[in-house]
């Protein structure tokens, strides 16, 4: 390693025995031109204001990972034997020590959060499979939990015998006892034939519509009625919300680092609360030597691939700590950035916010005004595929069906069933909602309903 030389501009990966070495302490934080050059690889000209969906990645943290895939190539013997667990257990370390878990062994290093749905829910079926959980028994989620975890319970669970309730998330929403109250419901339904709910999986930030859950209310209630397990898919937490799993108390916790915390393609953590005796049998679906040496040991050598992801985590570490604050700083400037611009663009098209602005993170949903008829999930995409083709702007749009009998949200003209879901972070420029705000104006101005709009 000593004689290893980056290229130009990276951060030499740190050796894991660096952890708790004293840094000295920065004398000043990273300038604006030095954030446009850590992501002047993106695309220029687009607005992109959609981290949310892909994350993204400074050049710093893509050249450390460059530098360990030299690394590896250069004497792979050698980094298999010595280099490469003592690498993965040193991002481990500090994914532990931010997340406030008790111990290392707690914290898998995975691939994304359907990596570690498949884990969870394997292990889930394997109960029902051998007749320790048994037909009538339940799983409880939201309507609009992530569609890879929707599928993973079809592929998993609903053969061996298990039921799912969809507790259905409402929205817009104005507060958390609303969520609560559903989920309360929810509960119940799953006791009508006797049978017992043996797993909650609930959203941290639900994807689409995004909204910030009230997870410690709603697990705490779990515990009081005996569920069995509680997951949090927190795909999109770390680094846009503060996660502490001691105070969570979930059995099971998934947060992926590429999307806000500038991993590369891609890593995600899974902690397992091992100090719950229930857990057991839980194991990485790709089966490796490494089987039966306990997750974290499985996680880590899913066969030959490149664990450069799994290895920058020091380095992400080196480049959030040149902002100020850190981590948190940069989290409750993409929250107040976020919401500043939320409400400028409702307050320009006269529409709502899909939450109150302590209902989420770096992400917001805003109303696009009824005039532009958002009447379907075709019209949600053909507007989303217009906005990226003709404006360069990347923005996921949603489409919310009224209710029987809901006379809102509403503006000026009729009831709004479009929403945009807008992401802040740290490359994000204020012209970039300007131009979303001046795009859906000028269809407005040209009389454009979404059904005019070409299809992708
Ligand atoms: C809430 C939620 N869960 C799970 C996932 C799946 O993440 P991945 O594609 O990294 O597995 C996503 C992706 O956006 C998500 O938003």
């Amino acid at each position: 390693m000593d004689n290893y030389h980056p290229p130009n501009g990276a951060v030499k990966p740190t050796e894991p025995n660096h952890r708790h070495e004293k840094k000295p302490k920065l004398t000043r934080h990273i300038s604006e031109p030095e954030i446009r050059q850590e992501f002047s690889h993106h695309q220029t000209n687009v607005a992109r204001i959609n981290n949310g969906s892909f994350g993204s990645c400074p050049r710093s943290v893509l050249a450390a990972q460059n530098s360990w895939q030299f690394h590896f190539l250069q004497q792979p013997d050698d980094f298999f034997f010595n280099t490469l667990r003592k690498g993965i257990l040193n991002s481990r370390l500090i994914i532990k020590d931010l997340i406030n878990a008790d111990d290392v062994e707690d914290i898998s290093l995975v691939d994304n959060a359907t990596t570690a749905a498949a884990i969870v829910l394997q292990q889930i079926g394997r109960k029902f499979a051998s007749g320790n959980f048994r037909k009538n028994d339940t799983v409880i989620m939201f309507h609009c939990a992530y569609k890879a975890v929707k599928k993973s319970i079809d592929a998993y669970l609903t053969p061996v015998g298990a039921s799912v309730i969809e507790v259905q998330l409402p929205f817009p929403v104005r507060s958390d006892e609303e969520i609560v109250a559903e989920f309360k419901k929810g509960l119940e339904r799953g006791k009508i034939k006797g049978g017992r709910v043996r797993l909650a999986i609930i959203d941290h930030i639900t994807s689409m519509p995004s909204v910030v859950i009230p997870v410690r209310e709603l697990i705490r209630i779990c515990r009081e009625q005996e569920v069995d397990q509680v997951f949090v898919d927190g795909a999109h937490a770390i680094g846009s919300l503060h996660v502490d799993v001691k105070e969570i108390g979930a059995d099971f916790y998934v947060s992926n680092l590429y999307k806000w915390f500038f991993s590369p393609p891609s890593v995600a953590f899974l902690y397992c609360n091992n100090k719950n005796k229930k857990l057991s049998n839980v194991h990485h679906p790709v089966v490796s030597q490494e089987y039966g040496n306990g997750l974290p040991a499985e996680s880590a050598w899913v066969g030959m691939r490149d664990y450069s992801p799994q290895l920058v985590v020091p380095s992400i570490m080196e480049f959030v700590n040149r902002f100020e604050g850190g981590i948190e700083g940069i989290m409750k400037r993409n929250h107040d950035v976020v919401v500043k611009m939320g409400i400028m663009l409702k307050e320009s098209w006269g529409t709502n916010l899909g939450s109150p602005p302590e209902m989420c993170a770096s992400m917001i949903m805003v109303g696009l005004p009824s005039k532009l008829g958002v009447m379907s999930d075709d019209d949600a995409l053909r507007l989303r595929f217009y906005l990226r083709v003709y404006h360069a702007i990347e923005v996921p749009v949603y489409y919310q069906a009224l209710r029987n009998g809901e006379m809102d949200p509403r503006d000026k003209y009729g009831f709004i069933t479009g929403y945009v879901r807008i992401s802040h972070q740290v490359y994000n420029t204020v012209d970039d909602y300007h131009r979303l705000k001046t795009a859906i104006v000028q269809l407005l101005e040209d009389r454009k309903v979404c059904s005019d709009l070409p299809k992708e």
